[in-house]
């Protein structure tokens, strides 16, 4: 007989049945009154038996409960589906449904070390939001702080602003962290570079910061050529989503640009080699990226024409990566 903990590792019923209950609203149908099993199925549009097993399974594993058979209520781990930036939905309008979805291709990414995304999306990823506005706006949610939370202005290992009156953002999103760090430093500009549709959202971002007349975007490919002659050029959260020779061409992209005292940071991408690197395994499936190590970055970025000139920790205790172009 198989190790026990071995099936309940492997059972997938939980995830999906989280997934349903969050593609039905089931939470939020609750929140507005709605509870017993009858009702409840009509709301979501489901048929009641089916959805009072779904149901109980999670009420078993702590989410929802059941005060009388049949009538259910929230307690704070259902309350949690209701959350912004949640990643649980299940509809493939969601990005989430879409992830949860790719985890089918992990065997084909694993045997072939590519992404297998397109053998049921059609398209790699990039070109699958882009192909569908509304999982791209909700992707683009899901980064902004509605997912993480406010970013964190602190991008430089050494807080050494002195020299810094220009700062791109390469592969920004919709420009929440560009406003923050406009917001900190009164006397600098920056650039937002990211995709067309993505750019799009980032005017609100910016009027809700107070920095619009600080703050300008590019919508474009960063496989482009970047705006250039800034100070510095943020990649936050961008390195980790490509393979090695796209994450060369987008670094070669930043040496090109960058004025000859500019600085190239890397936040979030790269791991002192001492730590264990994070697997990765969602970029993996949906992209075939990867964490590196500071000892593999430094070798890639030097193909690209950087140098690593410090790596550590910031005040704030993230560990990043600040690069110059080769001289
Ligand atoms: C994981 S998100 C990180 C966003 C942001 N830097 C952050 O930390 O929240 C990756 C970003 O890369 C952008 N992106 C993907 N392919 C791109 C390309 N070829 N050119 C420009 N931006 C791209 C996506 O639109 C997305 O905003």
């Amino acid at each position: 007989m198989a190790n026990p903990d071995l099936w309940a590792m492997a059972d997938l019923a939980t995830p999906w049945c989280l997934h349903v209950a969050v593609t039905l609203r089931v939470a939020e149908h609750i929140l507005a009154g709605v509870s017993g099993i009858q009702p409840l199925a009509l709301q979501c549009g489901a048929h009641a038996e089916s959805l009072h097993r779904v149901l109980r399974h999670l009420v078993e594993k702590g989410v929802f409960t059941e005060p009388e058979i049949g009538v259910f209520a929230l307690n704070d781990a259902a309350r949690g589906l209701m959350e912004p930036g949640s990643r649980l939905g299940f509809d493939l309008t969601s990005v989430g449904g879409r992830m949860a979805h790719s985890w089918s291709t992990l065997l084909q990414a694993v045997q072939t070390g590519e992404p297998a995304y397109h053998t049921i999306f059609g398209r790699p990823w990039w070109e699958d939001l882009a192909a569908h506005p509304q999982v791209s706006a909700d992707f683009d949610s899901l980064m902004g702080p509605a997912g993480h939370g406010k970013p964190d202005p602190d991008v430089l290992i050494n807080g050494d602003w002195d020299a810094v009156r220009s700062v791109v953002d390469v592969g920004g999103g919709t420009g929440s962290l560009l406003s923050e760090v406009l917001r900190m430093h009164p006397a600098v500009r920056g650039t937002l570079v990211d995709l067309p549709s993505t750019v799009a959202r980032s005017g609100e971002v910016f009027a809700a910061a107070g920095v619009a007349d600080r703050a300008s975007s590019a919508g474009q490919s960063f496989f482009e050529p970047l705006p250039a002659g800034a100070d510095l050029y943020l990649i936050k959260s961008v390195l980790s989503d490509w393979p090695d020779g796209d994450a060369r061409a987008l670094l070669r992209r930043c040496a090109e640009a960058a004025a000859p005292n500019g600085r190239v940071v890397i936040v979030n991408g790269v791991s002192p080699d001492e730590e264990r690197v994070s697997p990765e395994l969602l970029m993996l499936v949906l992209v075939g990226g990867k964490q590196r190590r500071l000892s593999e970055f430094r070798q890639l970025a030097m193909s690209a024409g950087l140098e690593v000139a410090v790596a550590g920790y910031t005040s704030t205790g993230r560990f990043m990566v600040e690069c110059k172009p080769l001289q």
